[in-house]
């Protein structure tokens, strides 16, 4: 993180007040002239309170008897500028807050629509957690400094004003002036300059913690299975810890200087009273002048703190817009071409790789990322199915995101149709392809809402459709509210099978020419799962065929296929008809066997389908 020295902290801290200020001029602009007005009634105020001391009450303290007439003009003004003093604050804080909250939310919206734009590959190099803390936390602290600041702007407005007014009454008096008002402000300045590597550094302690916390939540199957609860815990302690410490040292730093921040203008009112005395002995001033100027320096006190805070917030200002601007700025989000591919009637498309090398990018940009994929090349010719078959790890995942377009390939081509994916429009893409990830992600929402994720043409009619093919038309309608039933992570349990049917017809909703399924019925039953894939082949009920891409390890499933694709460590091994590979590739039927006995294995400690609690709601996110 790039927060550079305490000395240009201010100096780039004043850079991110300039772009609030450019993107919200008007609300700026009320907001200070609402604190340049309280500004100038601070000073004004002073001097009546000053003209009242020497022209009503001194006269009066002499003579024994108050001049009504006085009296009444003096509560006049005083009341005069009180009511333009509390339409200064008024203007001040609504245009404050309106600067910041505006500010806030439409930063808000920017992070979190460029997280969506962004590619896989850079949500896979960066926490969760980490994302959260920007779009929350990050946010705020970038902008935190809008509140105090058309307060600190009316107070700089109103210091030139008071030195002015200073010079006018008496030179002696305005030494004064210029002696602690440029003190009080290097003294803010010094402050703020303490506090930028401690605010830094407690708002990178609180990403940290929220990224821990956030993993510990996401991995709360793992942490209770593996027994890791007080290992867990004691690595958040210790992060908690020193977010404590961090904020604590901030408070110190707070304590030391606040006071002296209080005490120089007393110290100032002092001096004033001082030089003051013997200027109105040598008959230089007089006593309205004397308390005037004396009580300016007493009022002006507390505006003169907004400057200081300004300062304090600006570190953390800085370091939330560091953190912000990473994402605003992150680049590497695919282009799309301009080409459509979307038949007036949905025939099934056909899938080509030719000659692919991929590999993932590294997490240290500088080094080289090793190659995941090799020379794979394979078609998936319109209306077939595919079976991918291979060991973990050998690669079929990034073969099915590549064939969506998650990521696209270092050298080689991918063709839908004959045409380069890269050439396609993001909407003719997602029209044309559907992936099913293995880990099935339900939003906390109806059933309905789940499986239309609000596209267009997708009614009642579609949803039941797509959950017939799916095979899940029988547990929805058993549901208590049918359609309208609430799921997900506040709503009704399902099972892993349930989730991964209700995520496959929410793919086929869309009706999509090539569909790939990236082992989306393994928590199936198997001879449901065959039974899917086989109503996917041939649809009855007016289903549009598709293309089927199909990562699969059950014998019953990939016997389905019209061919499969045998892939160990990123290369295409052998292809061929399930039989044929069976008989000739030793691998290939190692691999199905070990797959089939693990399953028996499997069947007799679980049923298929069982609600497991701690599981549902918990995959937050798509296979990584
Ligand atoms: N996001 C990622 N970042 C870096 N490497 C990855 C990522 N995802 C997968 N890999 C690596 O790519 C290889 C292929 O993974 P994958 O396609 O998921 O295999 P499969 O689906 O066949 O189990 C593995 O070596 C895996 O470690
Ligand atoms: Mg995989």
């Amino acid at each position: 993180m790039a927060s550079g020295t305490s000395r240009d902290v201010v100096g780039r801290g004043l850079q991110v007040l300039g772009r609030a200020i450019r993107e919200q001029p008007r609300i700026f602009a009320v907001a200070v002239t609402g604190s340049v007005l309280f500004g100038l009634m601070v000073i004004a105020s002073a001097y009546v309170v000053g003209a009242v001391v020497g022209k009503v009450v001194v006269p009066a303290v002499a003579r024994g008897s108050v001049t009504d007439g006085a009296l009444a003009l003096a509560a006049a003004a005083l009341f005069g500028i009180s009511v333009l003093r509390v339409v200064g604050i008024f203007g001040r804080r609504l245009g404050a807050g309106y600067m910041q909250y505006r500010l806030q939310a439409a930063y808000r919206r920017r992070v979190t629509r460029r997280y969506l734009d962004l590619p896989l590959a850079w949500h896979h190099r960066n926490a969760t957690g980490t994302l959260l803390s920007n779009a929350n936390s990050d946010v705020e602290a970038a902008w935190y400094p809008i509140a105090p600041l058309p307060f600190a702007v009316g107070t700089l407005v109103m210091l030139v004003g008071a030195v002015v007014s200073l010079f006018l009454t008496d030179w002696a008096l305005a030494l004064v002036g210029l002696a602690v008002f440029p003190a009080l402000f290097a003294l803010n300045v010094v402050y703020s300059r303490r506090m930028a590597p401690r605010q830094a550094r407690a708002q990178r302690l609180r990403a940290e913690v929220s990224s821990i916390a956030h993993e510990s939540f996401d991995g709360a199957l793992v942490v209770k299975t593996m027994g890791r609860e007080a290992q867990e815990t004691a690595r958040f302690a210790a992060r908690a810890g020193d977010l404590r410490d961090a904020l604590i040292s901030v408070g110190k730093l707070r304590g030391v200087f606040d006071p002296m921040l209080e005490t120089l203008p007393s110290l100032g009112t002092l001096a004033v009273l001082v030089v003051g005395a013997i200027r109105l002995r040598q008959g230089a001033i007089t006593v309205t002048e004397l308390v005037s100027v004396a009580f300016l320096f007493t009022v002006l006190a507390f505006p003169v703190r907004a400057i200081g805070w300004v300062l304090a917030e600006l570190p953390r200002s800085v370091a939330g817009w560091d953190r912000v601007r990473r994402v605003l700025d992150a680049t590497g989000e695919m282009p799309y071409g301009d080409v459509t591919l979307d038949p007036a009637t949905p025939t099934p498309a056909a899938l080509a790789f030719h000659d692919v090398h991929f590999g993932y990018e590294p997490a240290e940009a500088h080094l080289p990322g090793a190659e995941v994929l090799g020379e794979v090349t394979f078609t998936v010719p319109a209306g077939k199915t595919v079976a991918l078959v291979g060991p973990t790890g050998a690669g079929k995942s990034t073969i099915a995101s590549l064939a969506v377009r998650l990521v696209d390939p270092r050298t080689g081509t991918i063709t839908l149709d004959g045409v380069d994916v890269r050439e396609l429009t993001a909407a003719s893409l997602a029209s044309t392809v559907a992936l099913v990830a293995q880990v099935p992600f339900v939003f906390d929402d109806t059933v309905r809402a789940n499986i239309t994720l609000d596209r267009p043409g997708i009614g009642d009619e579609e949803v039941w459709a797509a959950l017939r093919l799916a095979e899940a038309d029988g547990f929805v309608a058993a549901l208590p509210e049918g359609l309208d039933t609430m799921v997900g992570e506040r709503g009704t349990s399902l099972s892993g099978g349930q989730r991964q049917r209700l995520t496959l017809a929410r793919a086929l909703a869309g009706r999509p020419r090539l569909l790939v399924l990236d082992d989306a019925t393994s928590a199936v039953d198997p001879r449901v799962e065959a039974a899917i894939l086989a109503g996917l082949r041939a649809p009855a009920d007016g289903g549009a065929p598709a293309s089927i891409l199909v990562v699969a390890y059950r014998r019953a499933t990939i016997a389905l296929a019209d061919e499969v694709i045998y892939v160990e460590h990123g290369r295409v091994v052998a292809r061929g008809t399930h039989t044929d590979l069976l008989a000739t590739v030793p691998g290939y039927a190692d691999l199905v066997t070990a797959y089939e006995q693990a399953e028996q294995e499997r069947e007799q400690t679980r049923t298929y389908d069982e609600v497991t609690p701690l599981t549902s709601g918990l995959e937050v996110e798509v296979d990584r």
